[in-house]
């Protein structure tokens, strides 16, 4: 079930649904298990995924992107997530933390340069925030970016870069002036093919393995001013505005897996017999499958309504923020849990890498912890709660 009662599906919306499952199912899920256990970039698939719209869907058209809404893009990246994790960061990455904060604040020329290639999928975009000893207090970088004249230069190392290893583009945040704390950081356009920037190591790591994760460093990379977005000092916030669209992503990529490994487990249950009888006649699988498909309809309905809510703001102004997070916290939870219990229904088989539920497991656990950790989720729910954002 992907459709609900309270928020009705328009036509395009199911068209474009039901593109990305037909790709999903016919060009990746072939490939998902080889390049998860390869730990290689899937080159191929997401050139073709740039090819049907997928890359920026949001992004108007002019810019090389579908022009589509909020809902038609969690619909879109829950059916590529329901087949492959891996290759839904990649476009989660690509869609809400590269082309909507340039959408959001870049100016016409750097729309025309860095928008469209990424969001026609030609190219890959990434976002770069965390170092190595600043990831969930993020108002701590120490990157550091110097006025020179027309360019900052930039030095400094940043980490846990999804994309790292393969993007043209990144939108990096760095310290203009460090004496002002958050206030001090600024958001700049690297063009990755200039001197001065450099790919650091490849994260091994335990899910999403086909997907591309690394540092970047940077080394006297010197930027020029046109390229920095938006005012100076204004980092923080845009670093904060994207990551509330992005959660909604990380969101519908854990309602992805959790649908995922619920099928497997449905499907076991209905077939595996043990003491006579299917193991879904029991009733402590029972409960188990009533409490999986639960938690899924309401991840479900938090996505939904956290993309609606996003998509007034583009008329209205204002935040989403409190609303993303419920979705973020709650869906990534139920993605961990319903593949817990997947496995769990499976028993051995679960376990064995002939089936792809134990891929599933693995993929569930970076929801909970990027683009905000449950515990920042939840400190972003409560302030906001509290009346203390
Ligand atoms: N939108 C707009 N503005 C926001 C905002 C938002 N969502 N959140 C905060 N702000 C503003 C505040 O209004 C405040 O503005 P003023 O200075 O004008 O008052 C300013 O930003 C500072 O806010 P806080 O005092 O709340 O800041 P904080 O230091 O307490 O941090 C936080 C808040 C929510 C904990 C934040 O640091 C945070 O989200 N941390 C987690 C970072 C994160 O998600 N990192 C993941 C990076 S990406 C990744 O995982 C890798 C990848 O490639 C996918």
């Amino acid at each position: 079930m992907s459709e609900l009662a309270i928020f009705p599906l328009t036509s395009e919306h199911k068209m474009l649904r039901d593109a990305a499952r037909d790709f999903a199912r016919k060009e990746i899920a072939p490939i998902a298990a080889e390049f998860d256990e390869s730990g290689e970039f899937p080159y191929k698939t997401i050139k073709k995924m740039g090819e049907m719209g997928f890359m920026g869907i949001e992004v108007p058209e002019n810019y090389g992107g579908a022009g589509m809404d909020t809902l038609a893009y969690v619909l879109a990246l829950e059916e590529i997530c329901k087949v492959d994790a891996s290759h839904g960061v990649i476009m989660s990455v690509n869609n809400s933390l590269y082309c909507h904060g340039l959408l959001k604040f870049g100016t016409e020329e750097q729309k025309q340069r860095f928008v469209s290639p990424v969001a026609s999928g030609q190219v890959i975009g990434a976002y770069s925030l965390t170092e190595p000893m600043s990831g969930s207090d993020a108002g701590t970088i120490k990157t550091r970016a110097v006025r020179a004249g027309d360019e900052y230069i930039i030095n400094g190392r940043k980490s846990w870069v999804t994309s790292g290893p393969v993007a043209e583009f990144v939108v990096l945040f760095a310290m203009t002036d460090p004496q002002q704390g958050h206030k001090g950081v600024s958001a700049f356009l690297i063009d990755t093919k200039q001197p001065g920037f450099v790919r650091g190591k490849k994260e091994p790591k335990l899910g999403i393995r086909a997907s591309a994760t690394s540092e970047l460093l940077f080394e006297d990379y010197r930027c020029p001013i046109e390229n920095r977005l938006g005012a100076e000092g204004e980092g923080f916030k845009i670093a904060m505005t994207v990551l509330d669209a992005g959660r909604i992503g990380i969101a519908s990529q854990a309602l992805g897996i959790a649908e995922a490994a619920y099928e497997a487990a449905r499907q076991y249950a209905g077939e595996r017999e043990a003491f006579g009888q299917k193991i879904g006649q029991f009733q402590g699988t029972g409960f188990k499958i009533a409490d999986m498909k639960t938690r899924i309809e309401a991840s479900r309905l938090l996505i939904y309504n956290a993309a609606l809510a996003k998509e007034k703001t583009k008329h209205n102004g204002g935040r989403y923020s409190q609303e993303a997070a419920m979705a973020k916290l709650f869906a990534s939870e139920t993605a961990m849990f319903v593949a817990h219990q997947a496995v769990q229904i499976h028993g051995g088989m679960g376990y064995s890498k002939e089936l792809p539920v134990e891929r599933y497991f693995r993929d569930a656990k970076i929801t909970e912890i990027y683009e905000g950790t449950s515990e920042i989720q939840r400190m972003v729910i409560s302030r906001a709660e509290m009346g203390l954002r």
